[in-house]
Order: structure tokens, then C-alpha cells, then sequence
């Protein structure tokens, strides 16, 4: 809807009325798509801080209130009432399912979860001490490989087992990838089991013994699910609709995406939190990383602190601090350490001004990391863990993407700032 019009004066006087376009919530827009062909400018935005890429309609976040919806439902309802499974139906299809709709894309999820035999002999390629996130990012880029018949992007019947096929296999890959690793045999999924518990049996599970499901592992597991499981366009998440927006096959989209999310400053820092804290050691050393986290001169970071969006507090870190406590406790594990340290750590950032002028609070991420170790998930797997959960979001905006009547490849504009015309000298004259 057009509420009013912004008025863009150029330094020779020129004016150009630009439409505001106001969404269900959140700040109203200003489209600025005919700026260059009228003006012959291009608008500048590095990091994309004040720039809305898309009209989406699934997730919305107000940062300075620290409000995290779905499809309009708060997530602190979702976390408490719904479930992983229950939340991808919601994302994906915009809408809680009846309880048939729930029954039948809960049998399609589990009928999913095998991979083909072909793509096992794949992991056998790689190093047994690969990064897991290298080799989930390879094998879902080498599912386009497998899985012909859903590439058709312009197919409903097709996009729609992409979305179960991908949903149902990320766990049974990231499974595959920590079992290269441990050097155990694969284990297969069990289509008896909940999507966390499945998930937890195929990463513990081995041959020689049964396997018993801890109920309080698995709830922690799916709520962390459910807290990952989207945040609108974020940096993997612009990843995969641009990567998807050429009408590459969803694989190589997700696969994008995977890789995008490895970084520290993104989906990497639930990893690199821990490694902060095994390096801080001690609650007596921690001025010492604080003063260095506040010094202009050294990069160094306080990792799961600060968020692009979130300038109050991350509604998830609320949430998810809660579990961690119970975890903890269930494990036996109150008394870790670890867990002390950043309990100890937490406050201090909270109070000092550094952190309180600049909003810097504890993110997703600085938990996360706390209770994937509680529950002995090996550091290397945090970043995938975050990935299974995310599958869905990227899938949700992908799917809305391609379908989009009004979508165009995505393709940004820069300012040119390198050498202006030269010409070309022979290379001994150089
Ligand atoms: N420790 C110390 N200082 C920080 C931190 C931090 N963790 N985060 C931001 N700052 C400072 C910056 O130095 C900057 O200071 P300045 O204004 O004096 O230059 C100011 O706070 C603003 O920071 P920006 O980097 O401009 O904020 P941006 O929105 O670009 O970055 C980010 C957000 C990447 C999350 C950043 O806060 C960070 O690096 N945090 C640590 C990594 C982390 O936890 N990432 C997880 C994000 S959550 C997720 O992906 C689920």
C-alpha cells in the first residue's frame, strides 16, 4: 500500500517522488528501483544496514524490542507450545497444520530421512579430520547430483519434495558427517523417533550397544530447532535467495547457504564462543579479554555478544538461557566450569558501558554453544547444528523467492572506485 511519497531533491535541483510502501509492521520502505533510470545514481549501502532486499511475509523482527514472529506468532509461544516440525509446516506453508495436515508432512519428513547409498561412498572422500560444515556444504551441493527429478524449480510437485527431501536428510547428513569424523559407522535414521531424537540417536548411536534417548536432550535439541529455524534475511539466508535467484537448482542454493552461515560473525560464533572461553580459561582473566574486546586497535570480539538486528536483547538468548539451566542441571553439570565462566562473563559485559552504550548484548549464540557442549556434542558440530534448524528458513524464503511473480535475479550495483582507463604495457616495459 502507498501511504506517501518521499521527495528526493538532486544537487541541480531535480525532484523525484519516490512511493513509500508500508508492510503489516516494522518501518515503511521507500522504493527506490527507478532512482537510476530517472536520476542516473546508484544508492550506496554497504552491509546492506538500511536496505530491504525483498517483500517477505515470513518472519519479522524489531530489533529494539526484541520481538522474533513467524508467520505473525511470537517465538517465545511457539518454543513453548509447538515443536520443530509443527514450526517448518508454519514457516514453509504459512500456516499451523490441522492435524491431519501435521500427520501427513510428519510421515513425508520421516520417509525422507535415508540417503542414497550412492551419496554415502561420497563422505568416504573426505579426510577423516574435514570440517563437518565443508562436508555438509558439499554433500547438499552434490544432492542436485542425486536427485534430479525435484530440480525443476518451476514445478510445485517437485519444489515440494525438494522441501521434504532437504528438511528430512540435513540431519541424516550432519549425522554422516561427525560419524566421519568419530570414525564410527553410519547409523541409519529410525522412522519411530521424533526429528530431534533421530537426529541425536544417528550422532550417538553405535552398533554395538543400544542407544537410550535422553527426553530432556531432545526437547533442549528441538527447541534450539525451533529458535534457529529462521531470521528473516539474514546473511545465509540473502545468500540463498540470491544464490537461488539465478533459477540454480535448490541444492546449490542451500548449499550456498551452509557455507555462508560457517562464518564467525554468523552462524560460526556459537563454535567460536567456546573457543573464547576455553581461551579465557579463567572468571580472573576475564578484564583482561573485556578490555581487549573494548580496544579500538585490536580486532578482537567478544563472540556471542552484539547483533545486527537486535539492539535490546535477542528474544531467543532469553529463551534458550532458560534451557540451558535445565540442561545443565539434568546432565549434572551446574557446577561446570565453563558454564561459570560465562554466567561470570555475561554480567560483567552487561554492566560495563562499552557494552550497555553500544547495546552489545548475549545473542542465540553465546548459549547455544553452552548446552550443544552439555549435551557432548563435539564444537565442531555447533555450526551445524545451526544449520539443521536454519534448513527450514532458507527453504521457506527460497520457495517464496522463486515464486515470486515480481522476482529478478539478484543483482547489486557498486561505486567504482579503481584505476580510471589505462592502457596496456607490454611486460618488459613494466
Ligand atoms: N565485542 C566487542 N565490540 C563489539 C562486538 C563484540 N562482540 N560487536 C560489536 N562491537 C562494537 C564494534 O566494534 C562497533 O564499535 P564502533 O561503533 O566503535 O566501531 C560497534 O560495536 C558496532 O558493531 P558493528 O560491527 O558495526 O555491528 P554489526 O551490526 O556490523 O555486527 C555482529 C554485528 C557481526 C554480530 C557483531 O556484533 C559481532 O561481530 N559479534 C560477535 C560475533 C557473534 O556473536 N556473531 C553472532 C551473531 S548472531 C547469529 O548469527 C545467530
Amino acid at each position: 500500500m502507498n501511504k506517501e511519497v518521499f521527495t528526493l531533491t538532486s544537487p541541480d535541483g531535480n525532484t523525484m517522488e519516490l512511493p513509500v510502501r508500508t508492510g503489516t509492521a516494522g518501518p515503511d520502505v521507500v522504493e527506490i528501483g527507478r532512482l537510476y533510470a530517472e536520476q542516473g545514481v546508484f544508492t550506496y549501502d554497504p552491509g546492506f544496514v538500511s536496505t530491504g532486499s525483498c517483500d517477505s511475509e515470513i518472519t519479522f523482527i524489531d530489533g529494539n524490542e526484541g520481538v522474533l514472529m513467524y508467520r505473525g506468532y511470537p517465538v517465545e509461544q511457539l518454543a513453548k507450545h509447538s515443536n520443530f516440525v509443527e514450526v517448518a509446516h508454519l514457516l514453509l506453508y504459512g500456516e499451523l497444520p490441522s492435524a491431519d495436515e501435521l500427520a501427513g508432512f510428519e510421515t513425508s519428513i520421516t520417509r525422507h530421512s535415508m540417503l542414497n547409498e550412492g551419496m554415502l561412498r561420497f563422505f568416504n572422500g573426505f579426510r577423516y579430520d574435514a570440517h563437518p560444515m565443508a562436508v555438509v556444504s558439499a554433500v547438499v551441493g552434490s544432492m542436485s547430483a542425486y536427485y534430479h527429478d525435484t530440480m525443476d524449480v518451476n514445478n510445485a510437485e517437485a519444489r515440494d519434495v525438494f522441501t521434504h527431501r532437504i528438511i528430512a536428510k540435513l540431519p541424516t547428513i550432519a549425522a554422516a558427517a561427525h560419524k566421519l569424523t568419530a570414525g564410527q559407522p553410519f547409523i541409519y535414521p529410525r522412522n519411530d523417533l521424533n526429528y530431534a531424537e533421530n537426529f541425536l540417536r544417528m550422532l550417538f548411536a553405535v552398533p554395538a550397544e543400544e542407544y537410550e534417548i535422553d527426553e530432556v536432550a531432545a526437547k533442549a535439541l528441538d527447541l534450539l530447532f525451533i529458535l534457529h529455524a529462521d531470521h528473516e534475511q539474514n546473511c545465509s539466508t540473502s545468500t540463498v535467495r540470491m544464490a537461488g535467484s539465478s533459477g540454480a537448482n535448490p541444492y546449490s542454493a542451500i548449499a550456498a547457504g551452509i557455507s555462508a552461515l560457517w562464518g564467525p560473525a554468523h552462524g560460526g560464533a556459537n563454535e567460536a564462543v567456546l573457543r573464547m572461553l576455553k581461551e579465557i580459561g579463567n572468571a580472573k582473566n576475564i578484564p583482561k579479554y573485556v578490555e581487549k574486546a573494548k580496544d579500538k586497535d585490536d580486532p578482537y570480539r567478544l563472540m556471542g555478544f552484539g547483533h545486527r538486528v537486535y539492539k535490546n536483547f535477542d528474544p531467543r538468548a532469553t529463551i534458550i538461557r532458560e534451557m540451558c539451566h535445565k540442561v545443565l542441571e539434568k546432565m549434572g553439570r551446574t557446577d561446570s566450569p565453563l558454564f561459570e565462566l560465562a554466567l561470570e562473563l555475561e554480567q560483567v559485559a552487561l554492566q560495563d558501558d562499552y557494552f550497555v552504550e553500544k547495546n552489545l548484548y548475549p545473542n542465540v549464540d553465546f548459549y547455544s554453544g553452552i548446552i550443544y557442549r552439555a549435551l557432548g556434542i563435539p564444537t565442531s558440530m555447533f555450526t551445524v547444528m545451526f544449520a539443521i534448524g536454519r534448513t527450514v528458513g532458507w527453504v521457506a524464503h527460497w520457495r517464496e523467492m522463486i515464486t515470486d511473480p515480481h522476482g529478478r535475479i539478484s543483482r547489486p550495483r557498486q561505486l567504482y572506485s579503481g584505476p580510471a582507463k589505462r592502457d596496456y604495457v607490454a611486460v618488459e616495459k613494466r
